[in-house]
């Protein structure tokens, strides 16, 4: 199968369980679900539970039992964004083709409906999921216990101050501050490389993969999460606004400290070749199984938005 096309079914199976999983909007509070709602529809890329269900997909045919870990992975990471464009952070008006939550329900419903959807992940994963649903019943019950708990920690941990919230620290802290190199290297690997890294281990860890694999799979993910981030600060630089959906800009009127104001451009890409054939290296152990993922490691570190 092309590998568009199955991105594009993936993307919908994604869509409809995040509908399943997320309140309704006529649930009282109305706003804080039309908040969140706002954003997780606005059309994201949906790499992260992407990443989950293929890697899972290397291993069984049960893949979709990774479909709830999936989705927990795109509410957090749709969280991060909302507080990534707040005025105290990024200060950013539009993301995914729209006005930020905060320009359209205020700051404090768009700290909210963050904070909604980080807490909304982890009851995901770790309801007991028997309602009447594809997505409780067959997904997530046939899952062992220690398994769960052993993705719950994962995804905690990415999320957390020795993940993505670390990352976002020391992203803030270099605003306009000429860093070094390893300084550079925390801020990828820990505000994008983290999510990168649970999202593929979730996958593997849900399809019992061996210990030899969740190696290999954690230096593919870590090397891809690194990459995907000097591409997102190229197209900074570089991009089509309007495929993109945020402003290009962004960072050298924030004087982020990011690979391109560091090394420039043309080494930012030297960087990010060589991340993606030796992350693509890691994917080689599995022959035509990994097909559609090396396909879509090309596709996300060669786009143009
Ligand atoms: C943007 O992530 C923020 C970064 C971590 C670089 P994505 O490029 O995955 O954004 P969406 O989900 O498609 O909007
Ligand atoms: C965001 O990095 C990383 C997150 C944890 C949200 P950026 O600040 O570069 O992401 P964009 O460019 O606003 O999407
Ligand atoms: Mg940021
Ligand atoms: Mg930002
Ligand atoms: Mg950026």
């Amino acid at each position: 199968m092309d590998f568009r096309v199955l991105m594009q079914e993936r993307k919908t199976l994604i869509d409809k369980a995040l509908d399943y999983y997320l309140p309704r909007e006529e649930e009282y509070p109305q706003e804080i679900h039309r908040a969140m709602r706002y954003s997780v529809f606005a059309g994201g890329k949906r790499i992260r539970p992407l990443l989950t269900l293929l890697t899972a997909e290397i291993f069984t045919p049960e893949w979709k039992r990774a479909l709830p870990a999936a989705c927990s992975l795109e509410l957090i990471h749709t969280y991060s964004l909302i507080h990534d464009d707040l005025p105290a952070m990024d200060d950013d008006e539009y993301r995914r083709g729209r006005l930020t939550s905060h320009k359209v329900f205020g700051e404090g419903m768009a700290i909210l409906a963050g904070d909604a959807l980080l807490t909304l992940a982890f009851e995901l994963l770790t309801d007991n999921n028997k309602g009447p649903s594809e997505f409780d019943s067959v997904y997530w019950q046939e899952v062992p216990p220690q398994t769960k708990l052993d993705v719950i920690f994962e995804i905690a941990g990415a999320a957390g101050v020795r993940g993505m919230i670390g990352g976002q620290v020391v992203d803030l802290a270099s605003e306009g501050k000429k860093i070094d190199e390893q300084t550079l290297e925390y801020i990828e690997v820990h505000k994008t490389g983290a999510l990168f890294k649970a999202a593929v281990r979730t996958g593997a860890l849900l399809a019992q993969a061996d210990k030899d694999s969740l190696r290999r799979l954690t230096v593919y993910s870590s090397l891809l999460g690194r990459a995907f981030q000097i591409v997102d600060d190229l197209l900074d630089v570089e991009g089509s606004e309007a495929k993109m959906g945020k402003a290009r800009g962004a960072d050298a009127k924030k004087e982020k400290a990011t690979m391109v104001s560091l090394c420039g451009l043309a080494e930012a890409k030297s960087r990010r070749d060589q991340l993606y054939s030796q992350s693509i290296q890691e994917l080689e152990y599995y022959g035509g199984k990994a097909d559609q993922l090396k396909k879509i490691t090309r596709f996300l570190l060669y786009r143009d938005y």
